[in-house]
């Protein structure tokens, strides 16, 4: 049976790309922020996951105001993207594992939740941004990915809850995946930031960090709230920590625990508070 390694989780701000095309990293601006990775690089090195389970937002690159889905499986041998203009130059297509996939949509429909399957299907830097800040050696990242694209764009959007529930139907299919593949899951998004109305440039550094503990020691916590709620606590866009729900929650399958490998918060980037994370089951 496959093994569920970790989680990865990030901010997917698209100036980042920028900086990293630039080789801004060591500059007092962003050095606090790319700080965060070095000790998860390592862990990475020694863990070594061959595929990665990707929950991730997509801002309008495949999906767009028109066509929502709720939730929607990537089911491609490779996934290419854009560059949304922010400075990264395109990069190349990332290998995708169609294997892991479709057991992955089998057992979620099978569970009820009913999602869209992509066997084309374009990511953009909530997607591509992570693989070059957990990969940044590496052209492309030197493994398969499973994107899995939750709607925090456009209203409804799915409850913590659900999402909750979704994650952990996304860890029990990996978890019975008969492969012998090292797999991890990565959730990219948040945390909380608004970049529009009114209240743009909203951070609340307070729910942040108990957020950020609570992945930790009690991943459900966040169920409480409602999409306005966690809207009037993290912000418009702050609500894409709903991908860290989904990750979390994936590692919570057969019981396992899990050690933090590292964790990093630096206010702001853009109009972002990042935050960033890595998570090892045990
Ligand atoms: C920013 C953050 C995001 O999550 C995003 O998708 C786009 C922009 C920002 O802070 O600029
Ligand atoms: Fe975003």
């Amino acid at each position: 049976m496959a093994q569920l390694i970790g989680g990865l989780a990030t901010s997917h701000i698209p100036a980042i790309g920028g900086a990293i095309h630039k080789g801004l990293q060591n500059e007092p601006y962003w050095k606090p922020f790319f700080d965060g990775f070095p000790p998860i690089h390592a862990w990475l090195g020694k863990v070594r996951p061959e595929v990665v389970v990707v929950f991730y937002n997509d801002h309008g690159l495949n999906f767009f105001l028109d066509k929502m889905p709720t939730f929607a499986v990537g089911a491609a041998a490779s996934y290419s993207n854009a560059d949304e203009g922010w400075g990264i130059p395109t990069l190349p297509p990332m290998a995708g594992c169609p294997e892991l996939s479709w057991h992955i949509i089998n057992q979620l429909i099978a569970k009820e939740f009913d999602v869209v399957t992509c066997q084309e299907m374009l990511v953009d830097h909530a997607c591509s941004l992570p693989m070059k800040l957990f990969w940044p050696n590496d052209a492309v990242a030197p493994v398969q990915i499973v994107p899995i694209n939750i709607n925090t764009v456009q209203f409804p959007l799915p409850t913590a809850g659900r999402v909750y529930k979704l994650g952990k139907a996304v860890g029990e299919a990996i978890q019975s995946w008969d492969s012998n593949k090292r797999v991890a899951v990565m959730a990219t998004g948040g945390l909380s930031h608004q970049l529009e109305g009114e209240r743009a440039g909203f951070i609340n550094k307070k729910f942040d960090l108990q957020f950020l503990d609570s992945m930790e020691t009690n991943p459900e916590w966040v169920t409480q709230f409602s999409d306005l709620e966690i809207v009037e606590k993290a912000g418009t866009q702050g609500v894409e920590l709903l991908m860290w729900v989904a990750m979390r929650a994936a590692l919570t399958v057969g019981g396992a625990g899990v050690r933090k490998v590292h964790s990093n918060y630096h206010i702001p980037i853009s109009n972002t508070a990042t935050g960033v994370l890595a998570l090892e089951t045990v």
